[in-house]
């Protein structure tokens, strides 16, 4: 079985795909969705099935284009002025946002329609279009991928927007943690398997997808 070539062609169906990124990085799997798939049954299961923060993943030329800064340059707080990482060289955080439509932002409701416009933003980037439709801080986490992509940060970012390119999706990935209900830790990536299995998704390694696609 080729778990790449299976989790592109999910990807293009626009189902969501498990990735593991590596044990000697986060050591954890995301629930990863092209973000234009998503509805709020969607986002239920990423609460419900996940757990952990529903970000969405643009690559680097879709927020130049958007003018999105990395969350740790606005920030002048002296919490944001060592920005120190046990598993990487910095974090892909950008801006938190909602869709101007959306009345909390929090509900199901309100994070799906954020994320489906997301992705028709990434879809034809443009700067005013994208403030007149959209309020931050908001409800749905923002991630930057690498200028480079692969080549330059081997994250859950990059990593779901190789995928989100090999499948001809907009350039937009919503990333979810998968946590362990008895635990609270990251979810093994043995039960991760279990559940892909039980739920008929596609799990991969992020060294196949490296493999493949770096
Ligand atoms: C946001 C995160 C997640 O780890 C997400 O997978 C994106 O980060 P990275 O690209 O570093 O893996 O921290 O919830
Ligand atoms: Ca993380
Ligand atoms: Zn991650």
């Amino acid at each position: 079985a080729d778990s790449v070539a299976d989790a592109v062609a999910a990807f293009a169906r626009g189902e969501p795909v498990l990735i593991h990124d590596a044990a000697d990085r986060e050591g954890e799997t995301d629930l990863v969705y092209p973000a234009g798939a998503v509805s709020p049954d969607a986002v239920a299961r990423m609460r419900n099935d996940a757990g952990g923060l529903v970000c969405v993943a643009l690559s680097d030329r879709v927020a130049e284009a958007l003018e999105l800064p990395f969350m740790q340059e606005v920030l002048s707080h002296p919490t944001a002025a060592d920005h120190d990482l046990a598993y990487d060289e910095r974090s892909s955080f950008s801006l938190t946002v909602n869709h101007r439509d959306t009345f909390t932002g929090i509900t199901d409701d309100d994070r799906s329609l954020t994320i489906q416009e997301l992705a028709a933003v990434a879809a034809d980037p443009d700067p005013d279009a994208f403030s007149d439709a959209f309020r931050s801080p908001g409800h749905v986490h923002l991630l930057r991928a690498a200028p480079d992509g692969l080549a330059d940060r081997e994250g859950h970012t990059e990593l779901a927007l190789a995928l989100a390119a090999a499948a001809d999706q907009p350039e937009a990935a919503v990333v979810c943690e998968m946590l362990d209900d008895e635990t609270g830790a990251a979810l093994p990536p043995a039960a991760a398997r279990a559940y892909a299995d039980r739920e008929g998704l596609v799990y991969v390694e992020g060294a196949s997808l490296l493999e493949r696609f770096d």
